[in-house]
């Protein structure tokens, strides 16, 4: 994944502004990045291998010189991080300079026939195909954009792209299943992989869809949809959202880290996410329950969060669920299992594609797609027949925290709005369900108030160990497996994410004397036999570190260290409190060991590529 912005001003320089979008779409990729800009007549890059701030302080992006220009911030899939696969990328003349997210699939055949007509490639990027192919056009037609037009006919794959010519008033962007935003300010006109690039500038976005190619000057945005044989039909205007985002929520707001502001924003996601409408809730909730099968699709944390919504299906709705990771979904639905299934795919991002590609596969076999994302106009939404949004706001760091928590509160409140169509909940109980989610805001801010110091002191103690195990039982073992991979992708921290009673069944021959293991313990019905693991680990010399039930004290006296939480509510919502621990410590340990949280070696924020 990358980030991409291009913008055209009336007057002054560009370059500054595009350095500071681009800082702002760093979460999608920072291993190298890059500007044009064009001053009369003449194409000016400045790109390299790096981070952003890094290659301004050698380089000084802000003396690029005109009123236009596109960036790039990268995260590498053809070609290494260098500088000369860093984008933009340009034309054997340097006329042209193309900006691009996502992958050009047929980019080596067509690479090939390009160098056959003589053009000279400089990188190994997909990329590179485009600024090639719109020269080759712009020899038979008239304008850029019926060039780009041209050129994208023929590309397979997905991109989002900005192309700038050297006649400096003109940009055309286009795309196809990577997301493109258009902003419409005062000062001139941008377009954006996402809205908080261009948000300091303007708040009226326009989102593009598919085939949509738009040419952008300092006071338009014409748009055009385009179809198999390359033409451009003009589309009516259209009126622009305004973003009700804050500069100042895109932004770290005085934390040191995006992770920690995230962390501790959980409680106001929760409640605006609780704040879900009832009818929609209930729509959604029909079509569950109106089909046979329930199939939910997710990666990484969202998987997670569907681990833990198959124990509340299951208890609340007499619903049983079948969770599938992602990447495994087209392999593991059989082509008949379509019809009469509901597919949930669970995305903060809406543009991971591992879960777009499943639920492409199960909706062409006939499947009715819902789906839970944080992420208006994203990919998803477009597949899905039915949408219910997160309200987490934008989240910047790379790990998933408040997106957990309200994916969590979001299945949650569907599985209690289930539990009534089913019957297995009557009006009263589901009710009261309802109650207990809504005490969560508070329950979780006084978690990370009491504990914080705790956690981080935690940290500190386990600073030299470079193995954990995380073992829970029940809707706990996806609590121990988010844990898990929280400490292991921002602390390079080993962990295995275990379900307790199976640990026995293999793990635990790696544990020896003073091996830390983290038990998430609420006081729920798995509570009893989670003890006989505790003591098996306890035998062999493991170091015990509990987050239970501050009224569980014959928990804490058997660890060696505990993490007092309140009680709750109610014990199927147990993961959104007991989380908080497990991604405080994750930070804890990554800023101890002295790594960035927010942008963690080898990740991306959304991951583009199968
Ligand atoms: C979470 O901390 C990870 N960065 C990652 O596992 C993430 O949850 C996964 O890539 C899925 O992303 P999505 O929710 O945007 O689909």
């Amino acid at each position: 994944m990358c980030g991409i912005i291009g913008a055209v001003h009336m007057k002054g320089n560009i370059a500054s502004i595009l350095r500071q979008s681009l800082k702002r779409l760093e979460y999608r990729g920072y291993d190298s990045s890059g500007i044009a800009t064009v001053s009369e007549g003449t194409l000016f890059i400045k790109k390299d291998k790096g981070k952003i701030d890094d290659i301004h302080h050698r380089l000084n992006f802000d003396t690029l010189p005109g009123s236009i220009g596109i960036g790039h911030t990268r995260w590498a899939t053809h070609g290494p991080p260098s500088k000369v696969n860093a984008h933009p990328h340009t034309d054997c003349q340097k006329r042209i300079a193309v900006v691009h997210n996502g992958i050009i699939e047929n980019y080596q055949e067509l690479r090939e026939q390009l160098q056959a007509n003589g053009h000279r490639f400089e990188s190994q990027t997909d990329t590179e195909v485009i600024p090639h192919m719109i020269e080759e056009a712009l020899s038979h037609t008239p304008t850029l954009k019926e060039a780009v037009a041209e050129t994208i006919t023929q590309l397979e794959g997905s991109y989002a792209i900005v192309v700038l010519g050297t006649n400096g008033k003109e940009l055309v962007c286009a795309r196809k299943e990577s997301p493109l935003v258009i902003g419409l300010g005062t000062q001139g006109v941008y377009c954006a992989s996402d809205v908080p690039a261009f948000l300091p500038m303007t708040r009226k976005t326009i989102v593009l869809e598919d085939h949509e190619v738009v040419h952008l000057t300092s006071n338009s945005a014409l748009m055009s949809r385009i179809d198999d044989t390359g033409s451009l039909a003009p589309l009516p205007i259209r009126e622009p959202t305004v973003v009700k985002w804050t500069i100042d929520m895109a932004q770290k707001g005085g934390y040191p880290h995006f992770m920690l502001k995230e962390i501790h924003e959980q409680p106001r996601a929760l409640s605006d996410t609780l704040r879900i409408r009832k009818n929609d809730l209930e729509a959604f909730a029909e079509v569950l329950h109106n089909h046979k099968n329930i199939l939910t699709i997710a990666a990484g944390t969202s998987f997670h969060a569907t681990m833990a919504a198959k124990y509340m299906f299951s208890h609340i709705a007499d619903r049983l669920i079948h969770g599938v990771i992602a990447s495994e979904g087209s392999d593991t639905v059989a082509e008949s299992l379509g019809k009469d299934t509901a597919v949930l795919a669970v995305t903060q991002s809406g543009e991971t594609i591992d879960t777009l590609h499943a639920v492409k596969h199960l909706k062409n076999q006939g499947a009715t797609i819902l789906t839970i994302t944080n992420t208006v106009g994203s990919s998803i939404t477009r597949m899905a027949d039915s949408v219910l949004y997160t309200q987490a706001g934008p989240e910047i760091g790379v790990a998933a925290t408040k997106t957990y928590a309200t994916q969590l509160a979001t299945l949650a409140s569907l599985s209690i709005s289930l539990g009534t169509m089913t019957g297995a909940q009557t009006d009263k109980e589901s009710q009261e369900l309802f109650m207990a989610l809504n005490q969560f805001p508070n329950l979780i801010q006084a978690v990370i108030r009491n504990q914080e110091s705790q956690i981080k002191e935690t940290a500190q103690q386990y600073i030299t160990k470079s193995n954990f195990f995380f073992l829970g039982r029940g809707i706990s073992t996806s609590t121990a497996m988010e844990g898990a991979l929280k400490i292991k992708e921002i602390a390079y921290v080993h962990a295995e994410g275990y379900p307790a009673g199976e640990s026995k069944h293999g793990p635990i021959a790696l544990v020896e004397p003073g091996f830390p293991i983290i038990f998430v313990a609420p006081n729920d019905n798995t509570r009893r036999h989670l003890e006989s693991n505790v003591m098996e680990m306890k035998a062999r010399g493991a170091q015990i570190i509990s987050i239970c039930s501050a009224t569980d004290q014959r928990l804490i006296d058997l660890s060696h260290h505990a993490i007092p939480l309140p009680e709750l509510p109610s014990k199927f919502f147990s993961p959104i409190s007991y989380v908080i621990p497990l991604q405080l410590l994750a930070y804890y340990a990554a800023i101890l060991r002295g790594h960035d949280p927010d942008q963690p070696r080898n990740l991306a924020k959304s991951v583009t590529v199968l």
